[in-house]
């Protein structure tokens, strides 16, 4: 009997048909981490859909890729809304034939506020995008899910802990840490595995905007034992890794990617 699990046997023999090392989809991949998350997959020889809200974005990140000779496909999304998760991961699908991996980015910030200065208007929008967003996402690309396939949802070192004044965006992603821990059980019978990356403060363009003006780089550097914020690079890293045969056993884990700052 072989030592290999179904599904990984499965997917290798897909790969190789393709002579690519599968296909999958990176939302938010117009900028940042999912950029970083798009290219790095397609570096290692996969098809990557490049899903975000901004269209010209998404461009840019597959004339990257394409750049370099790899195989990407632009397409629009909005994560917040049902029938454009749908479509998007759809028509990944008719392009490439199956889903090897996914890895659910796309977020945004919250103003810093405490909870009872934020109104519901805003805290509905931060979780709306950051938790109803991934829950969609995955809603959409476990049934097409490749038997092996992974899932990586980007969560945040928020997820794990407070970020004071962040009430919206720590509960969001506290919660994709919950909503990753319970598709890792339900869906390891059909082999797929979901996994949580949880960066810190890491150097993207969101990053920048929102520290722009303020002294925030410096004093998240000088509170992280490494010394400094993590590269996109650092962060989509973990992604490709968690989706590789090198973690064939790991699933419902929250991988902190953060300088040390959780030790
Ligand atoms: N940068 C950090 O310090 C940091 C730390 C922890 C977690 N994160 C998380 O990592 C993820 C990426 O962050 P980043 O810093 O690379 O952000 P970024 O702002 O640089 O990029 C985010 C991308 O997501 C897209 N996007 C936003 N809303 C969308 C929607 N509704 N549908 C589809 N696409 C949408 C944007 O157009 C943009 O291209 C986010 O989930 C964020 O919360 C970031």
């Amino acid at each position: 009997m072989s030592e290999r699990p179904v599904g990984t046997a499965e997917r290798s023999e897909r790969a190789a048909d393709t002579g690519r090392s599968g296909a999958g989809l990176v939302t938010g991949a117009g900028s940042g981490i999912g950029r970083a998350t798009a290219l790095a997959f397609a570096r290692e020889g996969a098809r990557v859909a490049v899903l975000d809200i901004d269209e010209n974005a998404a461009a840019e990140t597959t004339a990257l890729i394409e750049k370099e000779g790899g195989d990407a496909l632009a397409v629009s999304v909005d994560i917040a809304d049902e029938d454009s998760v749908r479509a998007a991961v759809e028509s990944t699908v008719a392009a490439y034939g199956g889903l090897d991996f996914a890895v659910n980015n796309a977020g945004l910030a919250s103003h810093h506020r405490r909870l009872d200065n934020m109104s519901l208007d805003e805290f509905e929008r931060v979780v709306r995008v950051n938790l109803a967003g991934t829950f969609l996402c995955m809603k959409y690309e476990l049934p097409l899910m490749t038997s092996g396939g992974a899932i990586v949802n980007i969560a945040s070192n928020g997820g794990l802990y407070a970020i004071p004044t962040a009430p919206a965006y720590v509960a969001a992603k506290h919660g994709i840490v919950g909503l990753t821990k319970v598709a890792a059980v339900d869906y390891a019978p059909d082999d797929i595995r979901v996994n949580a990356v949880c960066p810190g403060p890491t150097l993207t363009p969101g990053f920048e905007q929102v520290a722009e003006g303020t002294d925030m780089i410096a004093r998240q550097a000088a509170i992280t034992p490494l010394g400094r914020l993590a590269t996109p690079e650092e962060a989509a890293a973990a992604a490709v890794w968690l989706c590789s045969e090198a973690a064939s056993y790991v699933t419902g884990i929250a991988l902190s990617v953060d300088g040390g700052r959780r030790a």
